[in-house]
């Protein structure tokens, strides 16, 4: 048996929160549903916000109550705030995630509020998603670099994931939002986290691919030891509060590192590359997945 490496898929959350044109539900429906059925075992699917402020998430609701559940997939949304939380459990989610900064510039920009007062905020929020039986992730944004404020120190994802950790997480995620990260840096990082917790089970890589660094990055995280990772079929995404960004590490370009690697994950890469080939023709823009492209040229 290969070593087993768990995959979450952002796409449906993190990828088309930064589409500018509105995509129907039923587009979102059908798209959390066909990778839920090649085999992720956790679907980032929608994220309960402020519709001012990401426009592209307010039919979170619609979302969740179209798709066809399959047992043992999880399905997460993101939570800003307690109201965030009530939409999260009115739509029977099975993960809440919260997610704050390590740098305070880039907390002001994308939740308008302190790295302090953010975690002050995820208080009841941690403790509901608890009492109601939830899984709790906490996602730190900027773990790498802020587009703001540029260098983030060490030690103050360290303190964000201390706090997160506090706060009941199951899972934290280290987050390069805008993809400046590089391999040693990484390493770094995931080694001060790793003296807080168990880097095995309780961290993921969530790389962005705007340098192209992003699959060094995963190599960089395994060899830590870090065994969940992060990413969009067809590459999909940005932060809308992040300039230039682009999306998260393309799914098939994971899938096809792994394969290599000779870890297994239970995805299908095969099916991934078609949902990736459709959610690409439904925005109207080509795949970013470099894999995906080269996989989907090989079928035709
Ligand atoms: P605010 O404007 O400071 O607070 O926003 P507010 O409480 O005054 O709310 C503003 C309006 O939004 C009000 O409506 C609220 O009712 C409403 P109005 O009275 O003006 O009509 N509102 C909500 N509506 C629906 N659901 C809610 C909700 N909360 C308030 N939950 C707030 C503060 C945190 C709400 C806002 O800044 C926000 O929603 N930010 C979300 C930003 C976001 O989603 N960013 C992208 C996700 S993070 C990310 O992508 C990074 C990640 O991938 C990791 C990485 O790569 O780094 C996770
Ligand atoms: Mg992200």
């Amino acid at each position: 048996m290969s070593e087993y490496v768990k995959i979450v898929e952002v796409g449906p959350r993190d990828g088309l929160q930064n589409e500018k044109q509105f995509l129907d539900s039923a587009v979102k429906i059908e798209l959390v549903d066909r990778l839920a059925a090649a085999g992720f075992p956790n679907v980032e699917a929608v994220s309960f916000v402020s519709p001012k402020w990401v426009p592209q998430m307010a039919d979170g609701a619609q979302v969740m109550d179209g798709i066809a559940r399959r047992p043992g997939t999880i399905y997460s949304a993101l939570v800003p705030n307690m109201r965030g939380l009530e939409g999260a459990l009115a739509a029977r989610v099975d993960e809440v995630v919260i997610f704050g900064a390590a740098s305070e510039a880039f907390s002001q920009r994308n939740i308008n509020c302190s790295i302090a007062e953010s975690i002050a905020r995820f208080e009841p929020v941690a403790a509901a998603a608890k009492q109601a039986g939830l899984r709790l992730r906490g996602s730190i944004s900027c773990s790498l670099g802020c587009p703001y404020q540029g260098e983030v120190p060490v030690g103050a994802v360290v303190d964000v994931a201390e706090r997160f950790l506090q706060l009941g997480c199951d899972e934290i995620d280290v987050a390069d939002t805008i993809g400046v990260g590089t391999a040693a840096q990484v390493a770094r990082v995931l080694r001060a986290v790793g003296r807080i917790t168990d880097l095995g089970t309780r961290v993921s890589g969530h790389f962005h691919d705007t340098y192209g660094q992003a699959l060094a990055n995963i190599l960089s995280a395994l060899d830590c030891g870090v065994r969940i990772f992060h990413s969009s079929v067809a590459g999909l995404g940005g932060c809308p509060y992040a300039k230039g960004a682009t999306g998260n590490v393309a799914t098939e370009d994971v899938l096809y590192l792994l394969q290599g690697q000779g870890l297994s994950t239970g995805v299908n890469l095969d099916a991934v590359v078609d949902i990736g080939q459709w959610i690409s023709g439904q925005i109207g823009r080509p795949t970013s997945s470099r894999a995906g492209r080269a996989l989907a040229l090989k079928k035709a």
